[in-house]
């Protein structure tokens, strides 16, 4: 993963906007979240979490023939932020491409990356959620800049034969959805092929909460019912980090108990894309997550777009 330096704390929000520390503890569970600064762009973000993740899994850049990038806030209009990725790694063959599905994004990337593994056409992929979403947001907006944040979080997949059984490790399943006509409640208020511009952020919160809520109930059920498996059989939930409030009322659907639910949403705010893989690095890093155990991933986002994958570490 890959966080910027900068920590923004809700104390120091409350000096820009009326809020206070508590009512953004109270209504999402973030305490601080990290802000990117002029050089620490998508791209550069996503290249230092995709060293790292290269790193770990102990495979070299060499070796990687799919890089995508899950991003809302690439660099440039075009091109692509994964293929910016690719040159900063001097990768010079196979494919790269950006996946957009807003906070969904990463899921989105994981299952296609999974598909493309399956299929036998690439061998190993680099998956990477990489925002900078500080740069869309409306700092005067107190109903949306005190959520969000900065960050960036990769994994590696790589084709190995299995048997086809959930026995195998990888991703077991994955299920995403998307539904356009619910455009109004989150969207960016900017374009290159409308205004012109960057735009800002806007969003219906309480609608978007009551959605999320119903929408991760559910792609969450398809994936286990998928698997034959419960709520009871996972070890780890490891949710895309929009809000406390969400994350629990959607463990608790699941029966699964707050010790197996994986929260970075106190330290990172929402890092859309990202929030996912950053979450995975923490608690793969603090030694939480262990290889062979079962990973449920969700997320929800604009679009609406949502998803989940079960994945066996
Ligand atoms: N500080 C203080 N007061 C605030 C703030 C703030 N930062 N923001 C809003 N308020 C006020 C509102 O003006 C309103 O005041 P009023 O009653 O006088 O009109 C009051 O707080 C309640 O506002 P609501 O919007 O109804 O508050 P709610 O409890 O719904 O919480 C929140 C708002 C946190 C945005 C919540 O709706 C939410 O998290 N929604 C999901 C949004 C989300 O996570 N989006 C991310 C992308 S999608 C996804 O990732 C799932």
């Amino acid at each position: 993963m890959a966080l910027p330096d900068r920590i923004l704390t809700n104390a120091e929000l409350a000096t820009m906007v009326d809020t206070s520390d508590d009512w953004i503890r109270q209504r999402t569970g973030i305490e601080q979240r990290h802000i990117a600064d002029e050089s620490e762009t998508t791209s550069v973000l996503g290249t230092a979490a995709a060293r790292r993740a290269l790193a770990s899994a102990g495979i070299g850049a060499s070796d990687v023939d799919l890089i995508i990038c899950a991003t809302s806030t690439p660099d440039h209009t075009f091109p692509a932020t994964a293929t910016e990725i690719q040159h900063a790694l001097d990768i010079h063959h196979g494919v790269a491409f950006d996946v957009q599905a807003v906070c969904s994004g990463f899921v989105f990337a994981l299952a296609t990356a999974d598909k493309f593994l399956t299929s036998g056409s690439h061998k190993v992929a680099l998956v990477i959620g990489a925002e900078t979403f500080s740069r869309l947001l409306d700092w005067n907006d107190r109903g949306t800049c005190v959520l969000f944040g900065d960050g960036a979080g990769a994994v590696v997949l790589a084709a190995e034969q299995g048997t086809g059984t959930i026995a195998d490790r990888g991703v077991l399943h994955s299920h995403i959805r998307s539904e356009g006509r619910y455009r109004d409640k989150l969207y960016v208020d900017g374009g290159a092929g409308s205004n012109g511009k960057v735009g800002h952020l806007r969003m219906e919160g309480r609608e978007v909460f009551k959605h999320a809520v119903i929408n991760l109930a559910d792609t969450v059920e398809a994936t286990l019912a998928a698997t034959g498996l419960t709520g009871a059989d996972i070890d780890w939930f490891v949710p895309h980090q929009a809000n406390k409030r969400i994350i629990d009322a959607t463990a608790h659907k699941l029966g699964v108990p707050g010790s197996r639910v994986v929260y970075t949403v106190q330290d990172h705010g929402n890092t859309s894309a990202a929030s996912i893989p950053l979450a995975l690095a923490t608690a793969v890093g603090d030694g939480r997550i262990q290889r062979g155990q079962l990973v449920l991933v969700e997320a929800m986002g604009g679009g609406f777009t949502w998803g989940s994958a079960l994945i066996r570490w």
